[in-house]
């Protein structure tokens, strides 16, 4: 690992996941997104402007998602008491019925149309409605950033969670909606200009709630 950060209540550390995580205790909640596998199947654009659409070539954009870690995905339930693992459906995972799901509601333009979390909540099926569209408003700096919105949605779902680990961080969005919630967050990130973009969003969102405590005090 070359590089830890600790920020408030996160502590993030830039490098491989495979070097990180045996260095760890275990957790509350493991919730990520990890690489599926699908960088040579990839296909992206802005909604609504179907000629911007492009094929991935193998080029830089998504050369992290080539490959899937497979091994690692298989052992992050094993780390927490619940773990909830977005693109589950790419990893022979145990069945488990409290599956969650996030409807991109657009029918066009989407190579998807909903994506998937395997978890280990012993729940009914339960959906999400978020146009990709939307994610402008939050600010777009991952190829498969997620919304905000729906990492939180997530945590709601684990109200007892003190500590939260992502080890596929890529931007950050599960860091900023821990550190939002109030809860602990560990990050792991092997890619140094994600690293450096998480580190950031989760320092302006720590700051920002630090303000609104003070401001509300
Ligand atoms: C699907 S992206 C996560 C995107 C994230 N949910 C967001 O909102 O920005 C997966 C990330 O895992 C990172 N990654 C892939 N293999 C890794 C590994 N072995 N250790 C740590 N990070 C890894 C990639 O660089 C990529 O940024």
């Amino acid at each position: 690992m070359s590089r830890v950060e600790h920020i408030g209540r996160a502590t993030l550390y830039l490098g491989d996941c495979r070097e990180v995580l045996p260095t760890l205790g275990k957790v509350d909640a493991v919730v990520t997104d990890p690489p599926y596998g699908l960088g040579d199947k990839w296909q992206g654009g802005a909604a609504g402007t179907k000629a911007s659409w492009k094929l991935n070539d193998g080029g830089s954009e998504m050369g992290w998602d080539v490959e899937a870690p497979t091994e690692v995905v298989l052992g992050l339930p094993d780390l927490a008491e619940h773990s909830i693992i977005w693109g589950g459906n790419y990893f022979s995972l145990p069945p488990r019925r409290g599956w969650l799901l996030w409807d991109k509601i657009v029918r066009e333009f989407t190579s998807g149309h909903a994506e998937l979390a395997w978890t280990t909540l012993d729940q009914p099926v339960r959906a999400f409605n978020f146009a990709h569209a939307q994610l402008a408003s939050e600010g777009k700096s991952h190829p498969t950033q997620k919304p905000l919105r729906l990492m939180k949605w997530c945590l709601g779902f684990l109200p007892d969670a003190q500590t939260i680990l992502d080890p596929f961080m890529g931007s950050g969005t599960t860091g900023v909606a821990a550190v939002q919630m109030g809860r602990q967050f560990i990050g792991i990130e092997r890619e140094p200009k994600y690293f450096d973009i998480a580190c950031k969003r989760i320092e302006d969102a720590q700051r920002q709630g630090d303000m609104f405590m003070e401001s509300a005090a």
